[in-house]
Formats: C-alpha cells, sequence, structure tokens
C-alpha cells in the first residue's frame, strides 16, 4: 500500500499514500497513540450534512441488482442517511449485533496501527468528509467511504468474523515482512470483491460499493476480467489505486473466503515471494473466468 508516516511534533504522525508532497488531508494532532480521535461530531457543517444525503442516496438507488443481499439488508443499519450518523450510536449498534465497533480515525492510519484494531473488532472509520467538488471521486477514504462502504458488511457475523481475522494475520504479515502480499488480499476482497449468487454476480467490495461509476462497470461491464477466488493468485496480482480494476474476484459466499483463509498463510507467503509478480490485467491459463 505504499503507506509513508511523516514525523510532526503533537499527536501522531499523519500518514499519506506514497511519497507525493499533497498534505494528509486529516488532523493527526489531535489523535490518540492509538491513531483514534474524537469524532467532534458538532463541526459538520449543514453543507457536509448535505453532501453526505446525496453521496447516500445516488450510492443507495443504484444498489438493486448490483450489490449482494447481505449489504442491501443492512445498509439501512447507518441510520437516517440525511446526516453523517453519531459514531457513538452506530457503534453501539454494531456491537449488539456482531461486537464490532467504530472508532474514528483523522485519515489514513499505518498498517500495524490498522491491523491492530481490526484484530480488537474495531473499524477505523475516516472523520473528514469530502468537497462537493469530490462528489464523484476522492482520492483518499472519507467519512462515506468507510461509512457506507464497510460499515454495512460488519454487520454480517461472517464477514465481520472475516474482517477480525485480516486484523490478526496482518499482525503476522508485518513479522513475516510480507504485508505487500496481504494488502492485495484486502484489496481484491474487502475492497473490490465480487460475490457469485443464484441471481447472478454482486459487489461486496467496499471501494465499490461507495463508488458512483465503478459499482455498475464491476457487474456489469465486459471490459474488467472476473476470475474465481484464488488466494495465491491474489497475493501476486498488483493493484491500481487510480483507475477501475481490469480484474476482479470471485467468491462463491463468504464461508469460502473464510475457509480458504484459515491456513497458516507462512509458506504461502514463502512460496509467492518465490513465485513472479502479476500485472493487474494479466490472465492465466488457470484462471476460472466468468
Ligand atoms: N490465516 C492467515 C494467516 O495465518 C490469517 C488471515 C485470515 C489473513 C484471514 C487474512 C484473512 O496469516
Ligand atoms: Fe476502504
Amino acid at each position: 500500500m505504499g503507506i509513508d508516516v511523516r514525523a510532526i511534533n503533537r499527536g501522531v504522525a499523519p500518514v499519506t499514500y506514497g511519497t507525493g508532497e499533497r498534505p494528509p488531508r486529516g488532523d493527526y494532532a489531535q489523535a490518540h497513540s492509538d491513531y483514534t480521535c474524537d469524532q467532534r461530531w458538532e463541526r459538520y457543517t449543514a453543507q457536509d450534512h448535505d453532501l453526505y444525503r446525496r453521496l447516500f442516496e445516488r450510492q443507495a438507488a443504484q444498489l438493486p441488482g448490483l450489490a449482494c443481499d447481505e449489504f442491501i439488508g443492512a445498509v439501512h443499519r447507518l441510520g437516517d442517511a440525511r446526516r453523517i450518523p453519531r459514531f457513538d450510536a452506530l457503534s453501539e449498534a454494531l456491537h449488539e449485533a456482531t461486537r464490532w465497533q467504530i472508532v474514528a480515525v483523522p485519515g489514513l492510519i499505518p498498517e500495524e496501527a490498522f491491523f491492530a484494531l481490526l484484530a480488537r473488532r474495531k473499524f477505523p472509520v475516516t472523520g473528514w468528509l469530502r468537497r462537493p467538488e469530490e462528489f464523484d471521486y476522492v482520492i483518499e477514504p472519507d467519512v462515506f467511504h468507510d461509512l457506507f462502504g464497510h460499515v454495512p458488511l460488519l454487520f454480517e457475523p461472517m464477514f465481520a468474523d472475516y474482517m477480525q481475522a485480516y486484523g490478526e494475520g496482518g499482525l503476522k504479515a508485518s513479522r513475516l515482512q510480507s504485508c505487500e502480499f496481504l494488502a492485495r488480499l484486502y484489496w481484491y476482497t474487502v475492497e473490490f470483491g465480487l460475490i457469485a449468487t443464484p441471481s447472478g454476480l454482486r459487489a461486496y467490495g467496499a471501494g465499490i460499493l461507495s463508488s458512483a461509476g465503478e459499482l455498475r462497470h464491476s457487474v456489469t461491464s465486459p471490459a474488467p476480467q472476473r476470475i474465481g477466488f484464488d488466494l495465491a493468485r491474489i497475493m501476486r496480482t498488483r493493484y491500481r489505486i487510480d483507475s477501475y480494476q481490469a480484474s476482479y474476484f470471485v467468491i462463491d459466499s463468504f464461508a469460502q473466503l473464510i475457509e480458504a483463509t484459515a491456513p497458516d498463510f507462512a509458506p504461502l507467503y514463502e512460496e509467492v515471494a518465490g513465485a513472479s509478480e502479476l500485472a493487474p490485467d494479466t490472465r492465466l491459463e488457470t484462471d476460472r473466468l466468468y
């Protein structure tokens, strides 16, 4: 994921993608050592709430036939779409459902801090909302992506367990210096995953579900390839962060995802480290295409 942590003298270090000069968006001076902070809900303006509502309504209207049933069944748990939710109230409802909580963070956080929160069933949600001119596209995850994209499936017990396992796996991958391989698994499942259902392919990845254009594109466009879930294949495959994906990976069920990722990854990391990396649009003989 190429995350770069810079030193500042208050709070915790801000985090950006890559090594660009763009300053991080969030207020890292307010964060605790685990990178969590107060949501400070009072600071949202009427314009913020209105923009959130417009984002929510546009996405919600697109869900039928494109999002998986588990997501559609849970999206109402985000509450009143006319206002950015108060994290505390949402967290309480989530905790009752799956023992997960959401916590506010200033923005992107370092991998280790991220894994540590997930392992404790705490999902970090960015506090700030994009600006109106970023209605169609925002380069970093904001509160809309984090809430609308990620939180509904945390109400789904199997997916909730997968996310915790991922966090624990992340702490282990750090020790094994294999975070890059594990990040690809996150990307091609949690962010851009598709699921095959009796009614056809559907999206469950947060990056797709919170995107105005990629939701329909990922499920219906003839352009990208859609490949049956294959753990080692995913870990070898690079991804694009600045355009629609060239390849999506398709699971049959959340149970499959949990079963396939349950074994010890240590030998797999060694195997993948010894194999060649694959470009995002590579097609292999062994790919099971949809
Ligand atoms: N089984 C993985 C390991 O041993 C942990 C993991 C589970 C990682 C689920 C990702 C998702 O490292
Ligand atoms: Fe995300």
